[in-house]
């Protein structure tokens, strides 16, 4: 059989992961049924899912079954989420729009949407501990979860990020909100594809290489779409970032564009250790292209 594409493999890694996620809720109405709607709508309303997909890819790239990596995939998509809905928040960016959609609190309310995003945290582990894996891989995958989605990481790069508006920032502190506020997450889906497929210590460290080169590209590019993006594709709002301290304030969007590209190719370095790459690869190199 002809070797899939990416872009066939991340449809058909949707498609199936699409449907586990609007299953997660189904049938969990009463009483708190307005408590799974306001879940479900932002978990389903169709981000990228590129953190699952990191998942899943890292689990095949280590000689992993597919299946072993479905609920590490699924917890981090939600933990990613639960940090959206709560990012959009007044208190915090203050966003309409996400995912095309109204952001979750204006639908359902500020209220419900912080207790929406804690749902969707604690309920994370639930079901990361529900999956096939065996007690010893998953107990893996809870510490780099927690470890990296906590006031250690990403909880922790939103803390910086507040502290730094309305000021200026060193290159070394937009660095380190960055690294935590976006990396944290993405490094999470790498190593945790390469703990649900029994992966070795080596391609744990290429895992977090890769992760963190294409976490920086990623957030720089984030920034630079703020600028030049279009909202429609972007299903967000633009221009909403002008006070923060971005990647674009600190470098110009010429440079921004050379550091994507150059990270880009430092994270496709980290991949000679798995035999199996290409799509990996290749994921990267879009990534620096994205529109949304
Ligand atoms: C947005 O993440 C927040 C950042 C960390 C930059 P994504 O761009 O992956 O958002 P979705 O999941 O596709 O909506
Ligand atoms: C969000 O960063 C990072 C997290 C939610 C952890 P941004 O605030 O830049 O993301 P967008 O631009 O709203 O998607
Ligand atoms: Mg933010
Ligand atoms: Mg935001
Ligand atoms: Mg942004």
């Amino acid at each position: 059989m002809p070797m899939m594409t990416l872009h066939e493999t991340w449809a058909a890694f949707n498609a199936r992961f699409g449907s586990k996620l609007e299953a997660l809720y189904l049938g969990h109405g009463q009483p708190q049924a307005r408590l799974f709607e306001a879940m479900s709508y932002s978990l389903n309303a169709g981000g990228k899912r590129l953190r699952p997909f990191l998942v899943h890819l890292f689990c095949q790239a280590c000689g992993g079954r597919p299946e072993d990596a479905w609920n590490a995939a699924l917890a981090i998509e939600m933990i990613h989420t639960y940090s959206l809905i709560h990012d959009d928040l007044p208190a915090m960016d203050n966003d309409d729009y996400r995912r095309g959609k109204l952001t979750n609190h204006k639908v359902y309310g500020e209220g419900l949407a912080i207790l929406a995003g804690d749902g969707l945290l604690t309920d994370a582990f639930r079901v990361l501990c529900s999956g096939t894996l065996s007690p010893e891989q998953t107990v893996r995958c809870v510490r780099v979860l927690s470890e990296n989605a906590g006031p250690f990481g990403m909880v922790g790069g939103q803390v910086l990020d507040i502290e730094a508006e309305e000021r200026e920032c060193t290159e070394q502190e937009v660095l380190d909100i960055q690294s935590r506020k976006t990396g944290c997450l993405i490094r999470a889906a790498c190593l945790m594809g390469v703990i649900c497929a029994g992966g070795t210590a080596e391609q744990s460290e290429a895992a977090v290489v890769y992760a963190d080169r294409i976490g920086l590209a990623f957030q720089i590019r984030d920034d630079m779409l703020d600028v030049i993006g279009d909202a429609a594709a972007l299903g967000k709002a633009v221009g909403v970032d002008a006070n923060k301290n971005t990647f674009v304030k600190l470098y110009g969007l010429e440079e921004c564009s050379r550091l994507v590209s150059a990270y880009t190719k430092e994270a496709l370095d980290a991949l000679s250790v798995f035999s199996e790459h290409q799509l990996l690869s290749e994921l990267a190199a879009f990534l620096t292209e994205r529109n949304h």
